[in-house]
């Protein structure tokens, strides 16, 4: 894939909107840190981007949890709210808009577009009968279910029966659409595993779908018929809209698509890929809508091998783990370390190990040591050397420039842990280049010249992968740009228009002769905390 000055098109990307029935949990930390670093790249590309993300508020799983508490669910929702706005920030995501669905604005939404599906007459009253599990706010299948009728996602909690009036939507009527949509768009579902599980669910036959709800409050009323709520998800789904537009704007579903329609990547957990991969495109089909690009399923995450639950009791508390390590070491640890779309694993010691050898030892020392080189063979100052006689064929030019090939098409097939270990590669080949150059030799031979071509080439090099690295470690790279005399900011919302890509993944944009700054360690080394001693 080649990225050129002209393809600026506005890149819009969504995570899940979070149920608020619990504080948020390392799975939704992962979703969003993902999306984060998309977001982070295309905006390092120069693109408009709008990162999306929020939290999905009613139905019967918030209204119950809210009970229990013995609070409002309103109440209950802004208490929690709180609690994912903190740890976005402590994480450092850099989100354009939080949709709350339980925003007025997104009732006007909500509105106009059930209007639009009613005049396409893909709503009708029927009565719907089955398991519902409330957790999963989803009905199933007896098929699916484990003994004891339990869902088998939430295995501890049993489904409940219902026998109730509900609206449905016409989901039927859009089977050969949609298979024409998979055939036609292979891209649409991703990755290739997650596709086929959806073209096999499709292929055994779509039902309707109910999307109303009786003696439940907490939502907003089916406008045909306000004794009805309307179903959680066919609201939540619509807050991907809503996000769109400008809160301080009247709202108008016209208004939400005129800019960042259609959404390029909806990025969720495989849990939640019939929702994404066949409900909203189906509802959009009948809205009259243009689709999004494409729907990313990732991996569920284990901690040490098991199933993460609270009945597990081995929850990873994504809060615990930012204050310990920091943002940095989260993402990157998460990013590099879990192959996209697939399951992966946190296990405190591998995330210890990996940190330390990538981000203290192999990036941070090669900083470190080459800066107090530098301090000391060439006046602390970027070696006055002419980068372009540095030829491409150099190790470390050679290997930086397949990078600024290979790293973006990573990050934008969303192959973080490739673009990771990509990166990681120039880093361990200057480790290597310095060892086997030696410029502390050459310089006490007094060759001035090559001892400054050595050190020009690595710190060059710790350059471009800094660049290459800030969406994943945004903080580490400004501090390594810091230290290196330049000025950035890659926290920037304009950071495209700010760094130009293309002069930045050019090589030589170390400015030879520029003060550099003071050496100072990037990345502390980890500990692993104290085992707690036993009575
Ligand atoms: N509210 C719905 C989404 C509506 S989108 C219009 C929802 N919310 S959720 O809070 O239950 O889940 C959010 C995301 O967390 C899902 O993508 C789910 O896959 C993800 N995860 C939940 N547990 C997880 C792991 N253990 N590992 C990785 N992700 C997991 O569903």
């Amino acid at each position: 894939m080649t990225f050129n000055s002209v393809e600026k098109a506005p890149f819009a990307i969504t995570t899940p909107l979070y149920y608020v029935n619990g504080l948020p949990h390392i799975g939704s930390a992962y979703t969003t840190i993902a999306a984060d670093v998309v977001a982070r790249f295309y905006r390092l590309m120069g693109h408009p981007v709008l990162m999306i993300t929020g939290t999905d508020e009613h139905g019967q799983k918030i209204q119950r949890t809210a009970e229990e508490r013995g609070v409002s669910p309103q109440a209950h929702c802004d208490e929690f709210v709180a609690g994912f706005e903190r740890l976005w920030d402590l994480l450092n995501i850099n989100c354009d808009r939080f949709i709350r669905t339980t925003a007025p604005r997104h009732q006007t939404i909500v509105n106009e577009f059930f209007q639009r599906v009613w005049d396409r007459s893909d709503i009708y009253q029927g009565q719907q009968q089955g398991w519902y599990c409330v957790s999963c706010e989803e009905f199933k299948e007896e098929r699916d279910l484990l003994s004891d009728r339990r869902c088998p996602i939430h295995t501890n909690k049993p489904v409940e029966w219902r026998d109730e009036s509900n609206y449905f939507f016409k989901l039927s009527a859009y089977q050969e659409q949609l298979e024409q949509l998979y055939a036609e768009r292979p891209d649409f579902i991703q990755p290739e595993a997650r596709r086929n599980e959806v073209l096999s669910f499709v292929k055994r036959g779509l039902q309707d779908f109910s999307i109303s709800r009786i003696n439940l409050d907490w939502g907003f009323p089916v406008p045909t018929d306000p004794g009805h709520t309307l179903y959680v998800w066919f609201d939540a789904l619509l807050g991907y809209i809503t996000a769109l537009q400008d809160p301080n704007e009247t709202p108008s579903l016209e208004r939400a698509i005129a800019q960042w329609w259609p959404i390029h990547t909806h990025l969720i957990g495989k849990d939640i890929l019939r929702f994404h991969a066949v409900y909203w495109p189906a509802m959009l089909m009948s809205a009259g809508l243009p689709l999004p690009e494409r729907v990313y399923g990732h991996g569920f995450l284990t901690k040490d091998g098991q199933k993460m639950g609270k009945s597990q009791g081995n929850t990873l508390d994504p809060v615990d783990l930012v204050k310990r390590y920091g943002a940095d070491a989260v993402r990157y640890y998460f990013m590099r370390e879990i192959e996209f779309g697939k399951d992966g694993d946190f296990n405190e010691t591998r995330f210890i190990n990996l940190l330390n050898a990538d981000l203290a030892n192999d990036l941070g020392n090669l900083l470190n040591r080459t800066l107090k080189m530098a301090g000391r063979y060439c006046n602390g100052q970027v070696p006055t050397v002419d980068p372009q006689t540095i030829l491409a064929d150099h190790p470390l030019r050679a290997i930086g420039i397949t990078l600024t090939e290979t790293v973006p098409t990573a990050y934008s097939q969303l192959a973080f842990s490739q673009a990771c270990t990509a990166v990681l590669a120039l880093v361990q080949a200057s480790n290597k280049f310095l060892d086997d150059q030696a410029p502390w030799s050459l310089y006490k031979q007094g060759k001035q010249a090559e001892t400054e071509v050595v050190l020009y080439a690595v710190l060059e090099s710790v350059r471009q992968a800094a660049y290459l690295l800030s969406p994943v470690i945004p903080s580490l790279s400004n501090q390594i740009y810091a230290q290196l005399g330049l000025t950035a900011d890659f926290d920037a919302k304009a950071l495209g228009q700010v760094l130009n890509y293309a002069d930045q993944v050019r090589w030589g944009f170390l400015p030879p002769g520029q003060p550099l700054g003071e050496a100072q360690p990037v990345f502390q080394r980890l500990e692993l905390p104290e085992p707690v001693a036993s009575p």
